[in-house]
């Protein structure tokens, strides 16, 4: 065998060999099992815990991630808890400052996590964002969540609670697939769960 016959053979023995090892990324994403296992262990909230910061914002909605909106957002937010999204939040001026701190030094400008990234290319500079939601990379990943899924869903009803959906929210996962919605089912897309018609059901029974 020539030198360019072995090389040829070699060079098609390697390219099988990673195209087989591969597959999981380029066949179904169904089979990307690999990516199931590594993906939802990322934990985007940050290693430093604040009681303040739980105490004072746990009450009403799930304890957000700082990574999900820049330092100069949460900023703006605890200047005006007085009327935040219509409600009082309202703190003591010490606690509200203490908060405040610990928000920024953990905003999504001052770590790096696989969301916080993506989500401050899609900013605008001079853009401050006042929710999670409003932001270009939010809208981008829930480009496939449609309103009938959310406000017309009696069991979300607003697209702010995260861990409806997100059933590892809690605990600073977001992966897409740790994804549950209520009323819908995945397969390909999200297609309504339809309500159980009991005539029917009793008429196959019988
Ligand atoms: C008295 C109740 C209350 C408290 C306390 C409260 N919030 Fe909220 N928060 C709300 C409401 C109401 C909304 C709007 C929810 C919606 O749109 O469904 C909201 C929304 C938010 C959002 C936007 C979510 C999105 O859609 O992206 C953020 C961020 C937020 N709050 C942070 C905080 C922080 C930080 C604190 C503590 C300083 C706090 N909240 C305390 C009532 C509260
Ligand atoms: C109505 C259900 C629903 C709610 C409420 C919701 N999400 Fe999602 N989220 C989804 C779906 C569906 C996807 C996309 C999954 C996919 O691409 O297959 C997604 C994707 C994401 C992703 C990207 C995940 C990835 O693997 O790239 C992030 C980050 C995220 N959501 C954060 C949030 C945050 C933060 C909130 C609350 C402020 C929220 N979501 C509220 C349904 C929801």
């Amino acid at each position: 065998m020539g030198k360019k016959m072995f090389w040829l053979v070699m060079v098609g023995i390697i390219v099988f060999g990673v195209l087989a090892a591969t597959r999981s990324i380029w066949q179904d994403p169904a089979e990307q099992t690999w990516m199931k296992t590594i993906i939802p262990k990322v934990n985007i909230l940050p290693k430093e815990k604040s009681k303040a910061y739980a105490q004072a914002c746990a009450s009403c909605h799930m304890l957000y991630a700082p990574s999900m909106l820049p330092a100069r957002s949460w900023k703006q937010m605890m200047l005006g808890l007085d009327d935040h999204f219509g409600d009082n939040a309202e703190l003591e001026s010490s606690v509200r400052e203490e908060v405040s701190a610990y928000l920024q030094r953990n905003a999504a400008d001052k770590v790096e996590n696989i969301y916080a990234q993506p989500m401050l290319n899609l900013l605008k500079d001079d853009e401050t964002p006042k929710r999670i939601s409003d932001t270009a990379y939010f809208k981008l990943v829930h480009d496939i969540v449609r309103p009938e899924m959310v406000t017309g869903n009696p069991d979300v009803k607003s697209v702010a609670r995260c861990e409806i959906c997100h059933y590892e929210a809690m605990d600073g996962r977001f992966s897409r697939f740790s994804v549950r919605i209520p009323n819908y089912y995945k397969e390909g897309t999200w297609h309504k769960v339809r309500q159980k018609n009991s005539k029917t059901e009793k008429a196959v029974e019988q």
